[in-house]
């Protein structure tokens, strides 16, 4: 029941501010299809809550604000959860899942991996939420002085001396072997955690981790037309030419004076008013967003349109002839993504996304919408841009654009935003971490890919890229309609997992 109420909760706030920046509209997708999965896979009868027999068990640990700084002794309470009923003992491995930029619920050690891997090692599953997003929120705001505590590094930090708290609460024996999982940003946490604290994490498995920060992800939107064209998810090279055709017809309306606008607005179910460009660039980034989501999370269960649909709606032919048949086709595909999102409209006004990312109260300022900007500001950039002939989308909204919310949200400058990203390849390694013993799981429709490590890097880093995948579905549920192509893939995890376990028991062995 906890599930389904936090479930309704989100859709409340959603539907209350619409869809805003374009970087929004996918963390609204990814927060969808997580609550979908989430909680339409965990056993009825589940007891949630504190009871000895409760599974799975809420935990808070008390951490500190500032990791690196001994003296100051301000904390907050960071919240894990544990499934313990496959494990076999003290000396069983730990499987943890790594949060990342959202809330981690129930699901995240009931379902899917690492969960599902457990049975086989008696594995004790345990995950963490990422500090200043779900529940784990510092007290006192999202103040850009308390966001200062907010970073990759204070999120390894947190993963170090939770390692240790858990160890001593859980009994966890000191010769068991932790693994670390993360999907996304989380899974370049769980490489980064065996990077950073190789003696802690005995080995990680990253699924779609975007290990290399940039400012301007063009490539992005190069991988979305690619895998519009793909034809083992439905696409062809006729859906990539439509969906072109599509945001072309949009421009042209968007160019055609106040009248046409206001049919567009209409027509798109757009929010606000679209005279001001920077409202268009809104429109235009939400639109793209949409048909890059639905690439992201194609096949995946809760995503309201997958690949094949979208590209059946782009070329079904219309009875309207008012507009090209692409703009119509789109215009149902946004239909049925706001539909099954409980959104009335699609991007509200700039203005009213800065004023909503200005906001400091963490119930207010959206589901870590806030924290994810100022952490793309201050490590990731990630800004999705469309240039470039191979881009079929609206050269809007630009870098430039998308940059600008760093200054009006943070006082931060595109310099500063390039520097650190910069930085943050310097301190991790980009796409050649040298860590040993991560396993890096990626899909090879997944725009994010491209930022990965898709070959192996050494006999300990295998790489594995997955055909038809996309983002993370590695780590979903497994369902019926799984490909073959990701049966393997997940078999090849166990797999490896298996060699890097055993290694580990005979090691023990030995020793004895
Ligand atoms: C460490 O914390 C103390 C106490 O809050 C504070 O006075 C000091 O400025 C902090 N040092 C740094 C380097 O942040
Ligand atoms: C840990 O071990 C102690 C003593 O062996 C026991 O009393 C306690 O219940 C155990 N706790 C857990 C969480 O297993
Ligand atoms: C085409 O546009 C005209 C004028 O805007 C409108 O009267 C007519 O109903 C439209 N046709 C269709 C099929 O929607």
């Amino acid at each position: 029941m906890a599930v389904k109420a936090s479930w309704l909760g989100f859709l409340l706030l959603v539907s209350l501010w619409g869809l805003s920046a374009p970087a929004l509209l996918l963390r609204r997708l990814r927060e969808h299809i997580q609550n979908f999965q989430e909680s339409s896979n965990i056993h009825p009868g589940f007891v949630l809550g504190h009871g000895p027999g409760a599974i799975p068990k809420q935990g808070w640990l008390e951490q500190p604000l500032d990791p690196f700084n001994a003296t100051d002794r301000r904390i907050f309470l960071q919240r894990y959860w544990v499934n313990d009923q496959h494990r076999t003992g003290q000396d069983a491995p730990v499987f943890l899942h790594i949060g990342g930029e959202g809330s981690l619920g129930p699901g995240s050690v009931m379902t899917g991996h690492p969960a599902a891997l457990a049975p086989a090692w008696g594995a004790l599953v345990i995950s963490l939420e990422h500090r200043f997003y779900g529940l784990s929120m510092p007290a006192g705001g999202l103040d850009v002085t308390l966001l200062h505590y907010l970073s990759s590094r204070h999120a390894l930090a947190d993963v170090a001396s939770a390692h240790r708290a858990l160890s001593g609460l859980l009994n966890v024996s000191s010769s068991s072997p932790w693994i670390c999982f993360g999907g996304s940003y989380a899974g370049s946490l769980a490489t980064w955690t065996r990077l950073k604290f190789p003696h802690l994490v005995f080995a990680a498995v990253a699924s779609s981790a975007p290990l290399n920060a940039v400012v301007d992800f063009s490539a992005y939107n190069q991988v979305v037309a690619r895998s519009l064209t793909q034809v083992t998810i439905g696409g062809s090279l006729e859906c990539l030419a439509a969906a072109s055709a599509a945001f072309a017809e949009v421009e042209r309306l968007l160019r055609a004076g106040l009248a046409s606008q206001a049919v567009l607005r209409e027509e798109l179910g757009a929010c606000g008013s679209l005279d001001l460009i920077e409202d268009q660039a809104e429109l235009l980034g939400a639109l793209q967003a949409l048909v890059g989501g639905t690439v992201q999370y194609d096949g995946q269960a809760g995503a309201p349109l997958g690949v094949r649909q979208l590209c059946g709606l782009l070329l079904r032919t219309w009875g309207n002839r008012n507009h090209s048949t692409p703009y119509l086709g789109l215009r149902r595909a946004v239909q049925r993504v706001l539909r099954s999102m409980g959104q009335k409209c699609l991007s509200s006004s700039r203005a009213e996304t800065v004023a909503q990312l200005r906001n400091t109260e963490p119930q207010v300022s959206g589901v870590g919408d806030r924290q994810w900007l100022y952490q793309t500001c201050t490590e990731f950039g990630f800004y999705v841009t469309c240039e470039g002939l191979q881009c079929p989308f609206s050269q809007l909204p630009a870098l430039p654009f998308q940059l600008d919310l760093c200054e009006q949200v943070f006082g931060l400058s595109p310099s500063s935003v390039a520097q650190a990203v910069a930085q943050t390849n310097s301190y991790y390694g980009g796409q050649s971490p040298g860590a040993t013993q991560v396993m890096f799981v990626n899909g090879d429709t997944d725009p994010w890919h491209v930022l990965s490590v898709t070959q192996d890097l050494g006999p300990s880093e295998p790489a594995l890229l997955i055909p038809s995948a996309s983002h993370c579905f590695d780590m979903a549920p497994m369902r019926p309609s799984d490909s073959p192509s990701l049966r393997l893939g997940r078999q090849k995890i166990f797999q490896q997992l298996q060699v890097w376990l055993k290694d580990i028991r005979r090691a023990r062995t030995d020793e004895i």
